[in-house]
């Protein structure tokens, strides 16, 4: 037919906007189909869930018009981190200090992923080495699972000549079991004690590596939040840092919302406190705009 024909001999960026029956669109023939079109370029705009003609309820109903006519008019525009390659590190990292224990924190990596979503939906090739958490890898983002800061010093180390924009929102461990012991440990004493090393610091290494991208800290602070992520920043040769204060807990780790401060070589900017996946699109604009500048 006109449109089919239509499709397959035009050049263009491609769209489409999926309407049908909840059922419909839940089968795996269409799931299918849609991760073809998506593997061919082709952008996917909804479906959105509710009501539908059938009088079903769920997920098929195209979106509404003029949200159509927005997203449309969105592809025709440069988003801020077309054509970069983002590695992003999140979550915690765990010490083994026998074959069933482990040294590790609080992190859920929901920043890391919020970020990761934020820098794809810019554009931008995303790689998320990631740490132990329950979060699903956000649609177009290559996850790379890793355990311990070791592990995830390698991961990242592999990357980072191939990387334009660097993030490192991940909480690594600080120290590691000088020994990690090959069988488990027994409960014969009353005391025990485990020696502890440091990791390596990975963001102050890729930081200092030859072929360096631009490179984003976080500073988990409780106290004197500003001055201590400006000591951070300089010690660790970072090009911009992201400051919030965890002795708040409705932010920080995790929480679904943040509130934290941008602070680069002249330049200090709050950002109020909001949802972590606005946060991470406000932050991302804001870095591809330190990095052009
Ligand atoms: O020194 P501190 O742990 O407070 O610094 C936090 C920043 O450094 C975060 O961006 C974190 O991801 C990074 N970091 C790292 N490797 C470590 C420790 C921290 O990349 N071993």
């Amino acid at each position: 037919d006109l449109l089919s024909t239509l499709w397959l001999a035009c050049q263009a960026k491609k769209a489409v906007a999926p309407a049908m029956n909840q059922a419909m669109w839940a089968d795996a023939a269409t799931l299918a189909n849609m991760d073809v079109l998506r593997q061919r370029g082709v952008t996917v705009l909804g479906p959105a869930a509710g009501e539908q003609a059938c009088g079903d309820v769920g997920l098929g109903r195209m979106l509404e018009p003029t949200e159509l006519a927005d997203l449309a008019e969105a592809q025709f525009q440069g988003r801020a981190l077309d054509g970069k390659r983002v590695l992003i590190t999140a979550g915690p990292t765990r010490e083994a200090i026998d074959p069933v224990r482990y040294i590790s924190n609080h992190s859920s990596g929901k920043m890391g992923y919020a970020l990761a979503r934020a820098a794809c939906d810019a554009g931008a090739s995303v790689v998320l080495v990631s740490g132990p958490v329950a979060l699903p890898c956000p649609e177009g983002v290559e996850r790379v699972d890793v355990s311990s800061a070791q592990e995830m010093y390698d991961a990242v180390m592999q990357r980072v000549a191939r990387t334009d924009l660097f993030i490192g929102c991940a909480a690594v461990a600080d120290y590691r079991p000088a020994q990690a012991v090959e069988q488990k440990i027994k409960k014969n004493a009353e005391t025990m004690q485990i020696e502890l090393v440091r990791n390596p610091d990975i963001i102050s290494a890729v930081a200092g590596a030859e072929k360096r991208p631009f490179t984003v800290g976080f500073a988990a602070e409780t106290q004197d939040v500003i001055s201590y992520a400006r000591g951070k920043l300089e010690r660790k040769n970072l090009d911009a840092i992201i400051a919030n204060d965890v002795s708040d807990a409705g932010i920080g780790f995790n929480s679904d919302q943040n509130e934290v401060v941008l602070l680069a070589a002249g330049l200090e900017q709050a950002l109020p406190r909001m949802g972590k996946q606005q946060l991470a699109t406000t932050l991302i604009d804001r870095l591809a705009h330190c990095m052009a500048s």
